[in-house]
C-alpha cells in the first residue's frame, strides 16, 4: 500500500491555512479542501462545551443534548426549537461549577425519548414525549458530573452503561446492566483503570446475543519496554443471570478479554490507544460484521484497524486463559450457557480469577496490517456504506481530525485514497459529537456554537471537468450533463471506481477546448518581471507549465502551487501558457494564460502607473509565496 512513514513533513499553503502532511503516505492525504456545498446549520444559543446527538435513522431531524438546553432542529422544513431542561435544585454538588444540568444522554428506550443529565448531581431522566417532559429515576444513566467515561447502551428493554451508581462510592468504574434484566456488575479485578470507549450487541443466533464492549486501560506488564495503556475488546451474554453463590449472584460470570492489536508490520509502530469505534454490520453473517478502530501512538499519530466479530468471537473460544493451566470446565469460561441456565460457580471463578485471554485479536486485512496510518491526529470515525454506479458496494470512512475537519476516504482493494477534507464549521472548532444518516447518506456533526448537517455526496466540490469528476472516485458522484451530480440523482451518471484513465469514459477532452476565447489575456510589459501561479488540487498528480504547446516546467511538489517565473520578459517569454495536471495517464489544462506585449509607444503617463502599480502587486503576491515555500521547506 505504500504507507510507510518518511520523516520529511511539508506544510502546505492552501486557501489561506496551514496542515501538516508525510511526503511517504500520499494516499492518506486529502486531494481536496473544501467547505460544505449543500450543507444545512443550526446556531445553539449560548457556548456549549458539551453536546450530546441523537438522531433517528432516516428522519430528517436532530436533537442535541447541552448544558440545561435540549435543541431540535428538522432540517428539511427547517421547524426548531428549545427547552430548557434546568436543574431540579441544587442540593447535590459540592463544587459550584457543577450545580448545572448538563445532558449526557438521549435515546428511545420502551419507544419513548428518555433524556438523562447531571441534574446538578442528581442524576436524573426525562421521557420526552409530544414536547411535553416527565420526570423519571436516572440512577445509572447520567453521570453525576460530565465525564469521558461514561457509555449507555439501549437494546430492547435491557440498558447497559458503565456510569457509577453512587457519588461517593463505587469509584472502581464498572460495566452494568442497569435496566431491565436482573442488575449486574463487572468484578473490580477484571479491568484496571479501563476507559470506555464503545458497547454494542451483536445477535449470533436466535438463542445467543453477545455484548462487545472496547476499552483501553493500564497494562498489567509494568516491563520497561511495555507500553503503558492496552486496548481491549470485552464479551458478556446477553442472558447472563449472575452467579450462583451469594457473593457473586450481581456479577457477569460470562465476562472475557482480549487485548486489539493494531501495529504496522513495516515499522513495527505500535498503535496502542484506542480512541474510538464504528461497528459496520453484515446483513448475511454476524461474523463478517466489521469492527473499526481508530487508534493512535504516542506521537498522536493515528491507524485504523479492522476487524471482524466472527474474529474476535473465536479468540474468546478457542484461546487459553492467560496464567491458567487447569483443565476446562465442559461449559468454558466466556461461553453462553445453554437455554436458561447459568453458568456453572467452577467455570464462573476460573474466569474471575482468570479474566485475560492469552490469544490477541488480529486485524482482518492481509498481513494483519492496519487499513491505513498517518500523521492525523484523528478523534473520531465513522463508516458509511455505499453502492456505486459499478454495482461494487464501498466503505466510506469519516475521520474527525484535532483541528476539526473531516477526512473523507474511501477503501479501495488496493488500499485507502483520502479523497477530501470537508471543513465542516465557519471557523475551525472541535468536533464535540457526530452521527451519521445511513439511509439519507448525511453527516451530522456539532460544535460548541452549532450543528452542521453535511450532505455525504458533496459533488459540486469536483465541478470543473468530466476528468476532475470521475478521477475523484468518490462513490457518489459521476458526470452527467456538464455537470458533477449525485448518483442519488441520476444513477447513470458516468463514474468507474476502478478507471485508470477518465479518457476511457469522459466523452470529450480538455483539449478540444483550447481555443483562443479561453485564455485569459494578459498584458505584460517589456523588460517586466512576470510569475504564472497555478493552484495544486490532488497530491497524486503531477504539474507542468507548457508555453506555446512546448513544456517548459515539471513542478517538484504537488504540495505547493506550480509556479512558473519569468525574471525578464523579452520577446520570445510572449504567447501561451497553460498549466497541465497529469494523473492516471490523464491530462487536465487548469491554468490558460495568454501573455500579450504592452504597446509602448502610445503608452500614456496614467498608463505606465497602473502597469508599476499592478507589476508591483503581482511582484508583492510572488514575494509572499517565495518566501512561505523557502519558511516551511
Ligand atoms: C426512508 O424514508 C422515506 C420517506 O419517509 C421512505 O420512502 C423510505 O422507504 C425510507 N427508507 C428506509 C430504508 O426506511
Ligand atoms: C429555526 O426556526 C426559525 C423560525 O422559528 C427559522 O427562521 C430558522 O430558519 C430555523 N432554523 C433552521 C436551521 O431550521
Ligand atoms: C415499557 O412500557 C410499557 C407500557 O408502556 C410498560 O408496561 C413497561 O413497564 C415499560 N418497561 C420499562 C422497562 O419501563
Ligand atoms: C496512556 O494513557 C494515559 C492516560 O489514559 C495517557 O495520558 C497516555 O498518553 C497514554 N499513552 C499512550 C502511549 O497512549
Ligand atoms: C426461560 O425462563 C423463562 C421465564 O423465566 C421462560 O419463559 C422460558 O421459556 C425459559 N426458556 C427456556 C429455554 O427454558
Ligand atoms: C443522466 O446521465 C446521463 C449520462 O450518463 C444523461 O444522458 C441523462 O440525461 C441524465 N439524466 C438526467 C435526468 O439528468
Ligand atoms: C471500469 O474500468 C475498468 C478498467 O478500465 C473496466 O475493466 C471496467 O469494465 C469498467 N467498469 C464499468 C462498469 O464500466
Ligand atoms: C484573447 O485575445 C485573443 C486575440 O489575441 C482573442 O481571440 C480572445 O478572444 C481573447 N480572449 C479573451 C478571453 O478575451
Ligand atoms: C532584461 O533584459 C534586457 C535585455 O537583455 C536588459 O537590457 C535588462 O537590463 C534586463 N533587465 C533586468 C531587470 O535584468
Ligand atoms: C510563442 O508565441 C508567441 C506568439 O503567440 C511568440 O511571440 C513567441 O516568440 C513564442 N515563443 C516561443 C518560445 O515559441
Amino acid at each position: 500500500m505504500g504507507l510507510n512513514s518518511h520523516s520529511a513533513y511539508l506544510f502546505i499553503l492552501w486557501t489561506s491555512h496551514l496542515f501538516l502532511l508525510t511526503a511517504g503516505d500520499s494516499r492518506v492525504n486529502p486531494r481536496i479542501v473544501t467547505v460544505p456545498k449543500g450543507e444545512r446549520r443550526f446556531s445553539l444559543e449560548k457556548h456549549e462545551s458539551l453536546t450530546t446527538l441523537y438522531h433517528e435513522e432516516n428522519s430528517t431531524s436532530l436533537f442535541v443534548g447541552a448544558e440545561g438546553k435540549l435543541y431540535y432542529v428538522d432540517f428539511e422544513n427547517s421547524a426548531n426549537y428549545t427547552e430548557d431542561f434546568p436543574k431540579e435544585d441544587s442540593r447535590g454538588c459540592t463544587k459550584p461549577e457543577d450545580q448545572k444540568n448538563y445532558l449526557t444522554f438521549i435515546g428511545k428506550y420502551n419507544n419513548t425519548l428518555l433524556i438523562c443529565g447531571t441534574n446538578a448531581c442528581q442524576p436524573t431522566c426525562w421521557k420526552w414525549a409530544a414536547r411535553k417532559k416527565t420526570l423519571v429515576y436516572g440512577q445509572g444513566l447520567a453521570p453525576f458530573v460530565p465525564d469521558q467515561n461514561s457509555l449507555v447502551l439501549v437494546d430492547g428493554q435491557d440498558i447497559y452503561s458503565t456510569i457509577s451508581l453512587y457519588q461517593n462510592n463505587g469509584k472502581i468504574p464498572r460495566f452494568r446492566r442497569v435496566r431491565g434484566a436482573v442488575q449486574l456488575y463487572t468484578s473490580d479485578t477484571v479491568m484496571q483503570n479501563p476507559k470506555f470507549v464503545k458497547a454494542t450487541v451483536v445477535k449470533q443466533d436466535e438463542s445467543t446475543e453477545k455484548i462487545y464492549y472496547f476499552f483501553r486501560e493500564d497494562n498489567p506488564d509494568k516491563s520497561p519496554e511495555a507500553p503503558l495503556n492496552v486496548s481491549r475488546v470485552a464479551q458478556l451474554c446477553k442472558r447472563d443471570k449472575g452467579g450462583t453463590s451469594s457473593l457473586s449472584a450481581s456479577k457477569w460470570t460470562t465476562f472475557l478479554k482480549a487485548t486489539l492489536v493494531c501495529v504496522d508490520p513495516a515499522t513495527k509502530g505500535n498503535y496502542d490507544w484506542l480512541q474510538d469505534v464504528f461497528m459496520v454490520p453484515s446483513d448475511k453473517d454476524w461474523r463478517r460484521t466489521r469492527v473499526y478502530g481508530l487508534f493512535t501512538n504516542c506521537w498522536g499519530y493515528s491507524a485504523v484497524c479492522v476487524y471482524t466479530i466472527g474474529d474476535i468471537d473465536e479468540v474468546f473460544r478457542k484461546s487459553n486463559l492467560k496464567g491458567f493451566s487447569g483443565e476446562m470446565p465442559d461449559i468454558r469460561p466466556g461461553q453462553c450457557p445453554p437455554g436458561n441456565d447459568s453458568t456453572p460457580l467452577k467455570t464462573f471463578k476460573i474466569a474471575d480469577s482468570h479474566p485475560e485471554v492469552e490469544d490477541r485479536v488480529q486485524p482482518a486485512s492481509p498481513r494483519h496490517r492496519p487499513l491505513f496510518h498517518n500523521k492525523n491526529h484523528y478523534q473520531k470515525i465513522g463508516v458509511h456504506r455505499i453502492q456505486a454506479g459499478d454495482g461494487h458496494t464501498y466503505n466510506v470512512l469519516y475521520l474527525v481530525t484535532d483541528k476539526g475537519y473531516i477526512h473523507k476516504m474511501v477503501e479501495m482493494p488496493q488500499g485507502v485514497l483520502n479523497i477530501l477534507e470537508i471543513k465542516p464549521f465557519e471557523s475551525p472548532m472541535p468536533v464535540l459529537a457526530m452521527t451519521m444518516d445511513h439511509t439519507r447518506a448525511k453527516l451530522y456533526v456539532s460544535s460548541a456554537s452549532e450543528v452542521v448537517e453535511v450532505p455525504m455526496d458533496m459533488c459540486e466540490v469536483y465541478h470543473r471537468s468530466c476528468d476532475s469528476c470521475v478521477l475523484a472516485k468518490d462513490p457518489y458522484c459521476g458526470w452527467a450533463d456538464g455537470k458533477c451530480v449525485s448518483l442519488k440523482d441520476n444513477w447513470t451518471a458516468l463514474q468507474n471506481m476502478t478507471l485508470q484513465s477518465s479518457q476511457e469514459i469522459c466523452p470529450y477532452s480538455d483539449s478540444k477546448q483550447d481555443s483562443p476565447d479561453n485564455y485569459l489575456n494578459v498584458t505584460v510589459a517589456l523588460f517586466s518581471r512576470y510569475f504564472l501561479q497555478c493552484r495544486t488540487e490532488s497530491h497524486v498528480a503531477t504539474y507542468m507549465w507548457h508555453h506555446n504547446d512546448s513544456h517548459i516546467q515539471t513542478c517538484p511538489s504537488p504540495y505547493q502551487p506550480c509556479i512558473h517565473y519569468i525574471k525578464n520578459m523579452t520577446d520570445h517569454h510572449y504567447g501561451r501558457y497553460t498549466c497541465v495536471s497529469e494523473e492516471g495517464g490523464v491530462s487536465q489544462i487548469l491554468v490558460r494564460e495568454w501573455l500579450v506585449k504592452q504597446p509602448q509607444p502610445s503608452q500614456t503617463l496614467m498608463q505606465k502607473s497602473q502597469a508599476a502599480a499592478t507589476s508591483l502587486s503581482i511582484w508583492l503576491g510572488f514575494l509572499q509565496v517565495v518566501t512561505l515555500v523557502l519558511l516551511f521547506q
